[in-house]
């Protein structure tokens, strides 16, 4: 797990959770280019606003994976390194999802380790804590202090299920691996998906006090015709990744999703 920070003095700041790009498969097409290109020129063109990867960027497919490669496109890691290539410097990380794992898993290194390392991306492997310092203080003797601080989990998480719900409760169970985050990340199902959910707890100060947490699911950029979802006889999806805004006023923590 790796643990990463990032300072972002504007008074507040978004965070773009992108995974299941799946470069190479023949349903990374049109329509999903279009929308991912959208998203992130949108965060180019604003000094405050991040992209996290989240895994199945690439595809990897061979003759010993599921997927086969007669619906594969050659050449999908060139394709990534130069299509990600003018984002690079508001790439925050990314992690490995099991359509990596197959190249590790035969060859012992994943297509991501080495786009990470062309790209100069922190590469997290498996999970990451991303810690955002939002809102920098201005007054006297603040130093190098922020207005808020907000912890994020992503893991590409493994398994799935057959309805919205089963899918974000993958989410959930990640909070049983760090707890205490503003918001958890998954993806892997292709699903988007967002619910908040309130929680009291014990301060340390004496007293109850009541913070919030949001479960987010990644969604994905295959479109349905001719895929394995097709296949697989699953529901086309919305294509797309959630946008997440951090508030970095002073005395108000809020964490605002859309899809
Ligand atoms: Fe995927
Ligand atoms: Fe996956």
């Amino acid at each position: 797990m790796k643990y990463l920070v990032k300072d972002i003095p504007q008074d507040h700041a978004y965070l773009l959770p992108i995974g299941d790009i799946h470069f190479g498969d023949t349903a990374f097409k049109d329509e999903g280019m279009r929308k991912l290109k959208g998203y992130l020129d949108w965060v180019k063109s604003r000094p405050n606003a991040f992209v996290f990867l989240m895994g199945d960027v690439f595809n990897v497919s061979g003759r010993q994976t599921k997927t086969t490669p007669f619906e594969t496109d050659v050449g999908e890691y060139e394709k990534a390194v130069e299509f990600f290539k003018p984002y690079a410097d508001k790439i925050l990380g990314a992690i490995d999802g099991n359509h990596e794992y197959r190249m590790y898993d035969e060859f012992g290194i994943s297509p991501l380790q080495l786009f990470c390392r062309e790209l100069k991306i922190p590469y997290c492997k498996y999970s990451a804590v991303i810690r955002l310092k939002v809102g920098k203080r201005t007054e006297k003797g603040a130093g190098n202090r922020y207005c808020q601080n907000y912890f994020i989990y992503a893991h590409h998480t493994t398994g799935s299920g057959s309805t919205v719900g089963g899918k974000l409760n993958r989410v959930v169970k990640l909070e049983s691996i760090v707890e205490g985050c503003d918001v958890y990340l998954g993806a892997h199902n292709h699903q988007l998906a967002i619910a908040p959910q309130d929680i009291y707890y014990v301060s340390m100060q004496g007293g109850i006090m009541k913070r919030r947490k949001w479960y987010v699911d990644c969604g994905s950029y295959l479109e349905w015709e001719g895929s394995y979802a097709e296949k697989g006889m699953l529901p086309p999806a919305k294509l797309g990744s959630p946008r997440i805004r951090f508030n970095g006023k002073k005395d108000k923590k809020d964490v605002h999703v859309s899809l």
